[in-house]
């Protein structure tokens, strides 16, 4: 006993020695996180973390046996009916990929009502809305590849959005299809997406992003931060806010267990270009948003001018969301907070309102 002990310290001491593992735990020791009554927001970055973590374990776990191309679907059957427990690994993937949406929108309205991308964080917003931009475009990629009815249609509904854009609609449309139609060449173009060129850009940038918050730590919220230093209250982030951080992180883990097992992720029929649209067609949640505007737009403007003019609609609103932290730059709650916020309430209510519009009308 007293032997092995002995051993490991040695072989402690030794790692200790090559990688200064004690400067990293004294660092970690050091770093403090905000505690107040609205902690419970900073946990949200690291729960989008945790999904995509999840995916990167699930998708390399699927791409074991999914064939790109013209088998696609064959071999999404064969995850789903023929391998062991292929069924679940890909139910885990397409759920997983729903929750770490939902949780990076969650995290991006939770830091835009606290004020967090206030100076000096202005990097985190525009790196955070780079990862959302990301985020949304491995779902739209991923939608594709199994290429069921629902899958190809959505996707065809999908890319009306930039087809729509003056001058460079179609040219973006026939680069991302590769020919006229969505076929086999669209699925190798969207798969080569998917697991090589999102992933190399999206590593580099969240790991940016972390960087910065190591650097400038959590953002008080406006009501925290017109409290006196002496009445503020932090905690250590190792080990008091790392142990929560992995509580969180369970809760998460058993969610996606429920919902993986429960209700497991469907299999339509195979795609069949030459048969009709079925009813009802409609992109992801996450896009109906988008979609419904443009129809609303289309419908009050018809023709190529409600076309347009919603697309100026949508590019002034991201552009305006986007250069907030350049416009709410007071620290105190002035005019100009106040504006944002409502801004920050107008943008979440027309996302909620428009979605729920959305379904009403395709459902
Ligand atoms: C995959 C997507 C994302 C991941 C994995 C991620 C991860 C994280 C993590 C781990 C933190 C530190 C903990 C926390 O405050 O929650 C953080 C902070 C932050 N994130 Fe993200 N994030 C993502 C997307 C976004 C988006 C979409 C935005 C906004 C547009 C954003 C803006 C910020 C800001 C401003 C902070 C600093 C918050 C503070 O100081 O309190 N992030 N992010």
């Amino acid at each position: 006993m007293q032997t092995s002990l002995w051993r490991s310290r040695k072989v402690l001491v030794w790692l200790d020695e090559r990688l200064a593992l004690t400067e990293l735990l004294e660092y970690a020791r050091h770093k403090t996180v905000p505690e107040h009554k609205h902690s419970f927001w900073y946990y949200w970055g690291g729960i989008s973390m945790f999904f995509f973590l999840i995916q990167v374990f699930t998708g390399v776990l699927l791409m074991v046996y999914y064939r790109p191309g013209a088998e696609s679907y064959e071999s999404v059957r064969e995850i789903t009916y023929d391998i062991r427990f292929g069924w679940l690994i890909r139910s885990a993937h397409s759920w997983s990929a729903n929750l770490m949406v939902l949780a990076v929108f969650i995290h991006m309205f939770s830091v835009f009502f606290m004020k967090a991308y206030r100076k000096p964080r202005e990097f985190g917003w525009w790196s955070g809305l780079a990862l959302l931009a990301l985020t949304m475009t491995f779902g739209f990629s991923g939608y594709l590849l199994p290429m069921d009815e629902l899958a190809y249609f959505a996707t065809k509904v999908g890319l009306e959005l930039p087809a729509s854009l003056p001058l460079v609609g179609k040219f973006i449309n026939d680069v991302v299809r590769g020919g006229p139609e969505v076929g086999s060449v669209t699925i190798q173009r969207f798969f080569a997406l998917h697991v090589v060129v999102l992933p190399l850009i999206f590593i580099p940038v969240l790991a940016f992003h972390l960087w910065l918050v190591q650097k400038h730590g959590n953002a008080l919220p406006p009501s925290e931060e017109q409290k006196p230093i002496a009445e503020r209250r932090s905690i250590p982030f190792f080990p008091d806010f790392f142990s929560k951080d992995l509580a969180m992180w369970l809760v998460a883990l058993n969610v996606l267990a429920i919902l993986a097992s429960l209700y497991p992720w469907q299999l339509g029929p195979q795609a069949d270009p030459l048969a009709p649209a079925p009813a009802g067609i409609h992109p992801e949640w996450y896009f109906m948003s988008q979609f419904q505007l443009l129809k609303l737009f289309g419908r009050w403007f018809p023709g190529v001018t409600g076309e347009v003019l919603g697309l100026v609609f949508f590019t002034l609103i991201l552009l305006l969301w986007a250069i907030v932290p350049l416009y709410d730059t007071g620290t105190a709650a002035g005019r100009r907070a106040k504006v944002a916020t409502w801004f920050g309430i107008t943008v979440l209510a027309l996302l909620i309102v428009t979605t729920i519009w959305g379904y009403w009308e395709v459902l």
